[in-house]
């Protein structure tokens, strides 16, 4: 899923999206309450009215973002308290509103509200954070107004203690949720832990259903969790990356800047479909960089988000040709050095 935090994919128009083969696009309640209110795109007609997205929508609750980026948040069972950046004025979050909130904005998948415990962190509040979140889950479930048109995922929180990953992805598989995440993860540990996490928790969640591993990530991080069942990603790398200037090519990462592009007149990815392959070279891209030509970014997130979910196309192929863990083999090792 590209992520479209204020209901756009930064510098791309949903025709452009569509064309990378995007399926969902993750949008942001936190983001969306603060700026321009959940009454005003429920006026609109809804998300995807306002943004023109026709596709799927997920809203993350919220939660995570709050814990992220707001100044003096206080957290509490009833729910979180904080400043907001835009007037100063103190808002607060509890599942309850952020499922209100949800359900005015009307994204098909809608996410629990969940404490996300910082890393590192005493094992004691990772604890009492995974314990919180199970509660604020059935606060979530009992307020959904629309559990016919909006699908409710629970979140497994966990920290990097796999016994207790293990405790709430049993507990949350019980309640039958028409979709489960793991979330928690990119929040500084090491890698290698991000896998033994997945690798711990998605077996436990079922396979019947959508497992969404939240904030994820590099073609690595991806290739090992999809290898452990998980089907559903969000990340902000592809459009990041590109409004800094790099692009995706075959597993590595280049700068368009790079000196060795100037009068290089090669698609950025000759095997690459999209658009900016297509059509431009590594040295009008290169122009358009050195010069701040707003086009650049547009380009270079069309091209990072049609790579990205080309890598994810090929497994799936190969998934079903059962070639998987042998033509991925180098992307499911742990990385070098
Ligand atoms: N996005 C990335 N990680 C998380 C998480 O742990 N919780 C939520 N709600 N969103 C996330
Ligand atoms: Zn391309």
């Amino acid at each position: 899923m590209p992520v479209g935090t204020l209901a756009t994919v930064k510098a791309v128009t949903p025709a452009q999206l569509k064309a990378t083969a995007a399926q969902m696009v993750l949008a942001n309640t936190y983001h969306l309450h603060l700026q321009p209110g959940e009454e005003l795109i429920a006026k609109a007609g809804g998300l995807h009215r306002f943004m023109a997205w026709e596709g799927p929508m997920l809203t993350d609750s919220g939660g995570f973002q709050v814990f992220s980026l707001s100044s003096l948040r206080q957290i509490a069972e009833s729910g979180v308290t904080f400043r907001s950046p835009r007037d100063g004025r103190m808002i607060e979050l509890t599942p309850e509103r952020s499922i209100q909130i949800q359900n005015t904005l009307g994204a098909d998948v809608i996410m629990a509200f969940d404490e996300c415990p910082p890393y590192p962190a005493p094992r004691e509040a990772v604890a009492a954070a995974t314990a919180r979140t199970y509660r604020w889950l059935e606060r979530c479930i009992t307020t959904h107004a629309r559990p016919a048109e909006q699908a409710l995922f629970g979140i497994v929180q966990g920290g990097v203690h796999l016994d207790l990953r293990q405790e709430a992805a049993q507990r949350l598989a019980a309640l039958d949720l028409p979709g489960y995440a793991i979330g928690g993860v990119s929040v500084g540990e090491p890698s290698e832990l991000i896998a033994q996490i997945v690798q711990a928790t998605a077996p436990l969640l079922p396979a019947r259903k959508p497992r969404y591993l939240m904030g994820i990530g590099t073609y690595r991080e991806m290739a090992q969790a999809i290898a452990a069942g998980i089907d559903l990603f969000d990340c902000v790398i592809p459009t990041r990356l590109a409004r800094h200037g790099s692009v995706l090519v075959q597993g590595e990462r280049w700068n368009i800047k790079n000196a060795q592009f100037r009068e290089d007149f090669a698609p950025l990815d000759a095997t690459c479909s999209c658009y900016t392959c297509q059509t431009f070279s590594r040295a009008y891209l290169g122009h358009l960089w050195r010069t701040k030509e707003l086009l650049v970014f547009t380009l270079l997130s069309i091209h990072n988000l049609t790579e990205l979910i080309r890598f994810t196309q090929e497994i799936r192929q190969a998934i079903f040709k059962g070639t998987f863990a042998t033509e991925f083999a180098h992307w499911l090792l742990p990385a070098q050095g």
